[in-house]
């Protein structure tokens, strides 16, 4: 997780939270269980929110500079520093009225088969009814179209330059970080695992999901073939 290691500090800069993420989140609470497993919590940004919010939130994340970062800001909150294979594991005798895996994170996974545990273990986790969010690019629309460059960020102090290349059915995710003021370059490089619509689909019903609602945005557009991004929703049925 050298990456985000280093992405740690400008994190939040570069990805604010969005008022209409929490509100997406509260619109899919269950009512019987406000306990929430953000899975790759990055700085903890969401878990601070949410429990502001009548949420009970976990947050974990392989990154140990984002955990101390998240743990710095609210060190009442619960986070820990793990790999998302090993929640069965680490919380089994929890039960979660929802689980979140946002911004890209299941594309950290090395292939269909982590995807499949990872999944299994989310449902085993899930109380009933729960939920599963799930955040991901759009990789049809971003293979079909060979997007390479990702909108570019720019922030007052930094430059975050994305682009994607297309290798033996894997991304390379290539990053530049530039700080415009000391002219310095930081490269950086993660293979993505780029799950595509259907196969993601077709792994979350044969895990036992139920009622897919799929969206472009967390305002709740519907999902669009040309959207960068993909939002669903799955539920654990009582
Ligand atoms: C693009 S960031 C997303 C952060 C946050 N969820 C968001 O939406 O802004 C991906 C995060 O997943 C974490 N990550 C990647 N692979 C992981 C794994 N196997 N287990 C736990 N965290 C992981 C990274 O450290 C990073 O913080």
């Amino acid at each position: 997780m050298k990456f985000y290691n280093i992405i740690a500090d400008y994190y939040e800069s570069f990805f604010p939270l969005e008022p209409q993420k929490i509100r997406f989140i509260k619109a899919n609470q269950p009512v019987n269980n406000n306990k929430l497993l953000d899975l790759g919590c990055g700085t903890g940004q969401l878990c601070h929110e949410l429990a502001g919010e009548d949420l009970k939130p976990t947050g974990i994340d392989l990154s140990g500079k984002m955990i101390e970062m998240a743990r710095a800001k609210n060190p009442k909150l619960d986070f820990h520093k793990l790999d998302i294979l090993q929640i069965l594991n680490h919380f089994s005798c929890q039960q979660f009225g929802q689980i979140t895996c946002l911004g890209n994170t299941i594309a950290h996974l090395k292939n269909q088969t982590e995807i499949v545990e990872l999944l299994s273990r989310v449902y085993t986790l899930l109380d009933k009814p729960g939920s599963l969010i799930i955040q991901i690019m759009n990789f049809d629309y971003i293979i079909s179209n060979q997007i390479d460059e990702l909108p570019l960020i720019e922030t007052k102090e930094w430059t975050f330059k994305r682009n994607y290349f297309l290798d033996n059915n894997q991304i390379r995710f290539v990053t530049t970080l530039t700080n415009r003021n000391k002219q310095e370059d930081y490269e950086n490089e993660v293979i993505l695992f780029p799950i595509m619509k259907n196969q993601l689909e077709t792994l979350l019903e044969q895990t036992g999901f139920k009622s897919i609602k799929e969206y472009s945005d967390f305002y709740e557009n519907p999902f669009s073939q040309k959207s960068l991004s993909y939002i669903l929703v799955v539920n654990k049925d009582n």
